[in-house]
């Protein structure tokens, strides 16, 4: 440990940046979760109002991230810190209260995320042959809350702590770049794979229909609003949002100049993995007689293998398709590793291989207990998407809207020319406004303040 400044690294190329960015983006959250929270809401409308909170609230918030890491050039508590110095003790108690809950937050997503995506490694070697291929159900009950599981859980952060080890260049940018696009060809090879064995109309149709009558009245006619709120906390947990990954990773940028852009295009990057991966799931389920689309978070770990064991070439799509899982959970995770780790390097002082080995280590620790207990796995769940990552984002936009000078908050859109200062003025109001009550709703209707959940 030393006071001399450290060496931070950085993204050597856009793409690069891009690339890994979307890697963040892109995970179990569109390829796992989308697709059940979408089955259950009923399809077409649910899929409606996302899109409408990932530009409401999404695009918003993932330029403040972007541009608060890239102007403040440190992890998230100190990219903060620097920008709020002007707004005195407002800025430090909202910047260690965001960055604080923001590393928090990426220590504990990771713990059961990892173990999540341990179960996605031992399907992938079951489909590879490697185990035995049991019924879906059976599958799914030996490795849940379950000791076998931890072999997988374990290996799969030694694949998260050796990338972020590696450096942001060496490590996160290198494989990002070599997994986005592998990831992108198996969805598409399972989206033609669907195309031949069926069920794409009907799920195209599921998708892209909109039936508000099925989205906002349950069976009994009663109203159901909190799909719209299920909605907007998925749209940032989808891109990411609301814990610091996307400052961390704003802040190995060289410049602003396409902060903006590449904002939007990782935005619609993500959006179009989650259509495409609920497109490919769907058609699964279409092309079974009585398959149900609603089958909640069971849907691709036991639901789907089932369908696949009688399709043609089932094996090698089963494979495909839990291979592409473990990649999209792969640079997601190593996403939220390097939050902690930036936070370690940067406002604490260690060096960056001991950093990534330490935090890498108590996380593992920490994921033994989601590993071997179902509630456990809840509870980490719970408390992060539906708490940690609303109130990170609130204040992020709070931060983003109140507190940074105008120079600052501006900076990606000085780059546009005379667009760029309509866009900035519309940003400034729905950062300011609109994100932050919509946000505070969320986090209202999961208090159950509202009546929802
Ligand atoms: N966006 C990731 C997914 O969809 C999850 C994630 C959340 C990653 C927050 C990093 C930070 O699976």
């Amino acid at each position: 440990m030393s006071d001399a400044p450290q060496p931070r690294g950085g993204f050597a190329t856009r793409i690069g940046f891009v690339l890994a960015a979307a890697g963040s983006a892109v995970g179990l959250g569109n390829i796992w979760k989308f697709p059940y929270i979408t089955g259950e809401y009923g399809g077409g409308a649910f899929v409606l109002v996302y899109l409408f909170c990932i530009a409401l609230v999404g695009l918003p918030l993932m330029y403040a991230e972007l541009i608060i890491g890239r102007r403040g050039g440190s992890d998230v508590l100190g990219s903060l810190r620097k920008l709020t110095q002007s707004s005195g003790p407002a800025g430090a108690a909202v910047s260690y209260a965001v960055g604080g809950m923001a590393v928090a937050s990426g220590f504990l997503i990771l713990s059961f995320y990892a173990v999540v995506a341990g179960w996605a490694v031992y399907y992938a070697l079951a489909y590879a042959g490697l185990f035995p291929l049991e019924a879906g159900g059976d599958m799914f009950g030996s490795l849940y809350g379950k000791n076998k599981s931890l072999p997988w859980h374990t290996f799969f952060m030694v694949l998260s702590v050796g990338v972020v080890a590696a450096g942001v260049n060496g490590g996160i940018e290198r494989a990002c770049k070599v997994l986005m696009p592998m990831l992108a060809a198996i969805l598409g090879i399972l989206l033609v794979y669907v195309g031949v064995t069926g069920g794409l109309s009907e799920s195209f149709t599921f998708l892209f229909k909109p039936d508000f009558d099925r989205l906002l009245r349950a069976e009994d006619g009663g109203l159901k609003p909190d799909a719209i709120l299920e909605a907007l906390g998925h749209a940032f947990f989808t891109l990411s949002l609301g814990m610091g990954a996307m400052v961390t990773y704003g802040s190995y940028l060289k410049s602003e100049v396409a902060v903006v852009r590449d904002g939007i295009i990782v935005a619609i990057l993500d959006t179009v993995i989650a259509l495409v991966a609920g497109l490919v799931i769907f058609a699964v389920v279409f092309s079974h007689e009585g398959a149900e689309p609603g089958a909640g978070p069971g849907l691709v770990f036991v639901t789907l293998p089932g369908l696949f064991a009688d399709m043609p070439g089932g094996q090698v799509f089963g494979f495909a398709f839990f291979v592409l899982l473990v990649f999209a959970a792969w640079s997601s995770a190593i996403s939220l590793l390097e939050v902690v780790v930036a936070f370690l390097v940067d406002s604490l002082k260690l060096d960056r291989k001991m950093a990534a080995l330490g935090a890498g280590f108590a996380i593992w620790g920490l994921g033994i207990w989601p590993a071997r207990s179902t509630s456990a796995l809840d509870l980490l769940d719970n408390i992060t998407t539906k708490y940690m990552l609303p109130l990170g984002g609130l204040g992020i936009a709070i931060a983003a809207g109140w507190l940074l000078t105008k120079e600052d908050r501006e900076a990606g859109f000085r780059a546009l020319g005379p667009i760029g200062d309509v866009l900035a003025k519309g940003w400034t109001v729905i950062i300011r406004f609109v994100t932050p009550v919509l946000v505070a709703l969320v986090i209202l209707n999961k208090l159950g303040v509202l009546g929802g959940e």
